[in-house]
């Protein structure tokens, strides 16, 4: 069975990049293989693991479900889509990355989401961890198109409207129809010159307690500016120092891999 990690966040706070560099940490200090899934609708995770996209699941619902693509005759239509969706995984040695694409429109994709989930359902067996990015509405979560979680971690820019999005996930948790056995709350960003002491006082006043504070570098900045792989960045990067510390508690811990 596959550890399963989910980033949850409000647009543009440090999803993409939290994942990115817990994959550095999977991969390089653990040695161990990931399956990444771009969930979130603004599908970035493929730039800041630095490969190219393929195709995406949506475009597979839409060419098989709307535009009804021939199907070559030798296949089933389970099978046909389950060929894409290999398709559509970009092969790298250490990880394959799965972008999910656009949310669904009004139609029902149910049959295309079924086979999705087997066949996530069957990537438990073959990776050790997944890795999810998504955004502040989890719809795919809330479809279950991904899999249980054992560690969702919300990570929020340390402002009033990052708090209340926090707030927002947290409340939003209890609906999803998939079991998150841990959450945790990482704040993204942090000014050098610290948090605002309203931002603080609100955080209090949530109750949450946040797991680690990542602070805004400068190293990361740049890397993401110029469109360089954050598997590149050094090892003593300040921002990636926190995310092994933060795995090293969470993760070592609860999957002694
Ligand atoms: N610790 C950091 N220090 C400096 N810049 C950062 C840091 N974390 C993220 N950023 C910058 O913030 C921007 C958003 O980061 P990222 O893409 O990780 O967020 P996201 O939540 O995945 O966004 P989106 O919702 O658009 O996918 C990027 O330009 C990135 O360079
Ligand atoms: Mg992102």
């Amino acid at each position: 069975m596959s550890y399963t990690i989910a980033m949850a966040g409000k647009g543009g706070t440090g999803k993409s990049t939290t994942a990115t560099l817990i994959i550095r940490y999977i991969t390089q200090e653990l040695g161990k293989a990931v399956l990444a899934v771009d969930a979130d609708p603004n599908s970035s995770l493929g730039i800041s693991l630095g490969v190219d996209v393929k195709g995406t699941i949506a475009d597979i619902r839409e060419d098989v479900v709307e535009k009804r693509v021939e199907i070559p005759a030798s296949m089933s239509k389970a099978r046909y889509i389950e060929y894409c969706i290999e398709d559509c995984i970009v092969e790298e040695s250490k990880f394959d990355l799965l972008t999910m694409g656009r949310p669904e429109g009004p139609k029902c994709y149910c049959y295309a989401n079924n086979i999705l989930r087997k066949y996530l359902d069957k990537a438990e067996q073959s990776y050790p961890f997944i890795v999810i990015d998504t955004e502040a509405g989890m719809e795919h979560l809330s479809r279950r198109t991904t899999n249980d979680v054992d560690l969702l971690i919300i990570a929020f820019e340390a402002t009033i409207i990052g708090v209340h999005t926090a707030k927002r996930i947290t409340e939003l948790i209890v609906s999803l129809p998939i079991k998150i056995k841990e959450v945790i709350y990482v704040m993204c960003k942090v000014p050098k010159k610290g948090v605002n002491e309203k931002v603080e006082a609100e955080i209090s006043k949530s109750g949450f307690e946040i797991s680690a504070k990542l602070p805004f570098d400068d190293e990361i900045f740049e890397h993401i500016t110029s469109g360089e792989s954050l598997l590149e960045i050094s090892k003593e990067n300040a921002v990636y120092s926190e995310i092994r510390n933060l795995m090293d508690k969470f993760v070592l811990v609860s999957t002694d891999k």
